[in-house]
């Protein structure tokens, strides 16, 4: 069984590191780091910003330093961009990272769940390079509490790590950073009631899955 004083501590500390940017995103210089942020949004809106309803609320699960919040916030001044972390350390950074940006929020979570947020508050929820790392069973919990967080109709986007098939076994349940992989099916078995499956795309390091709450 995971530990959430351990999962925060465990990503604490990677946010404590010199070299924080290259552990979030691959990437050792400060260009980089901004620059990779442009890049991989459009994965996440193959459609552009222009997608996010105006005057919306869009929430990042797991959003580190702010490096995809931050890009959000300056295309789309009109919409609310609220990043959610299990570190405090990841918060205090995107916070500081974000501080012009008026339209940008940011909240700890317990790292199972959005409690720091409000029901039916946002129209989209998004997650990238996070769950793959996240315990299956807190994985779950953190959707099951998105369906609540999302407006009627709001839509969830998250990403995970595919493999056709999965032969390893889990790293254990205390391991917060070694890749969990999933099947199309079990990325899309994560989806219950009020959520049903829009889309996949993508796949390998990068499957998508969309939903949208029903209710
Ligand atoms: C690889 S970084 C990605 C950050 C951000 N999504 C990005 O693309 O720049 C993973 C982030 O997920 C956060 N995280 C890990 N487990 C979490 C959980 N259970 N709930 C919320 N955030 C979590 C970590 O603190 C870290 O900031």
């Amino acid at each position: 069984m995971f530990s959430k004083t351990d999962m925060r501590a465990y990503w604490d500390s990677i946010g404590c590191r010199d070299d924080n940017e290259k552990q979030i995103a691959h990437q050792p210089t400060r260009e980089g780091f901004l620059q990779s942020g442009v890049d991989n949004l459009p994965l996440i809106f193959p459609c552009g910003c222009e997608s996010i309803p105006k005057g919306g609320t869009v929430v990042e699960i797991g959003c580190g330093k702010g490096r995809l919040v931050r890009v959000i916030a300056q295309k789309r001044r009109d919409v609310r961009v609220v990043g959610v972390d299990v570190s405090d350390r990841m918060v205090e950074m995107a916070s500081e990272e974000c501080k012009e940006w008026i339209n940008t929020h940011f909240s700890v979570s317990d790292g199972t769940n959005l409690a720091c947020l409000g029901t039916n508050t946002a129209d989209i929820i998004y997650s990238f390079i996070v769950f793959q790392h996240m315990p299956r069973g807190a994985v779950r919990s953190t959707i099951s509490d998105a369906a609540r967080v999302l407006k009627p109709n709001g839509r969830l986007i998250f990403q995970v790590q595919e493999r056709k098939e999965i032969t390893q076994p889990d790293p254990p349940d205390t391991d917060y950073r070694s890749i969990r992989y999933y099947t199309s099916e079990m990325a899309t078995a994560l989806l219950s009631y009020p959520l049903s499956l829009t889309s996949t795309r993508g796949g390998g390091h990068n499957l998508f899955v969309e939903a949208q709450k029903s209710i």
